[in-house]
């Protein structure tokens, strides 16, 4: 079976008012998301072994093979982009009470936990991703990856909040100032209560 590029959980101009307009997410998930989504099932295609799998058991199983090198991209970048689409909100920026607590109890305070994602952000040379994980040990993280990895490749965490910090999720709206997407997305579009509720379930 093929994997399918499920549609956004919001209209391509839901975010418009907030930073990120209908090109953008057009762009993003109609031809980006997509291109992985269509290079993944003509690998699969190919390949026998790799067929009746899971997405997160082909990227466990692609990654740190050299052979599986574009299975692990394709498929990572798939499933990246797939929890991105969930951290944003067309209502984002507000933080749940119960959630506000856990940040300023962990990180000392809603600026600081801003901050420290923000850095991880910016300082992510390249392309890649940043991220709040829940670490093994019980703990919030904030943690960034490069080009197709993740927390759940590596085995950091599980996700609550990723911001796509690759040059197609911003220049459209930023240019290349990918400070000032990062201070936007945290402030107006980051669907906290969405990681709120995956924190609850964990
Ligand atoms: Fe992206």
């Amino acid at each position: 079976m093929s994997f399918i590029l499920p549609p956004l959980p919001f209209s391509t101009n839901a975010l418009a008012a907030r930073g990120m307009c209908q090109e953008t997410l057009e762009l993003h998930h109609g031809k980006h998301n997509q291109a992985y989504v269509t290079a993944l099932n003509g690998l699969i295609e190919k390949n026998p072994s790799l067929q009746g799998k899971s997405l997160e058991e082909l990227i466990r199983l692609s990654r740190g093979n050299p052979e599986l090198t574009p299975v692990f991209n394709n498929a990572g970048q798939h499933w990246n982009h797939s929890v991105f689409w969930q951290s944003l909100s067309p209502t984002g920026g507000g933080i749940p009470g119960n959630f506000e607590k856990r940040l300023i109890a962990e990180f000392g305070s809603v600026d600081k936990f801003k901050a420290d994602f923000k850095t991880a952000s910016t300082t992510q040379f390249g392309s890649g991703w940043a991220w709040l994980v829940l670490a093994g040990d019980g703990k919030l993280k904030i943690t960034k990856t490069g080009n197709a990895d993740s927390p759940l490749a590596n085995g950091e965490g599980k996700v609550l909040l990723v911001l796509d910090v690759w040059e197609h999720a911003y220049y459209v709206d930023f240019r290349n100032r990918r400070p000032d997407f990062v201070d936007n997305f945290l402030a107006k579009v980051a669907n906290y209560e969405d990681a709120a509720q995956k924190l609850q379930s964990a």
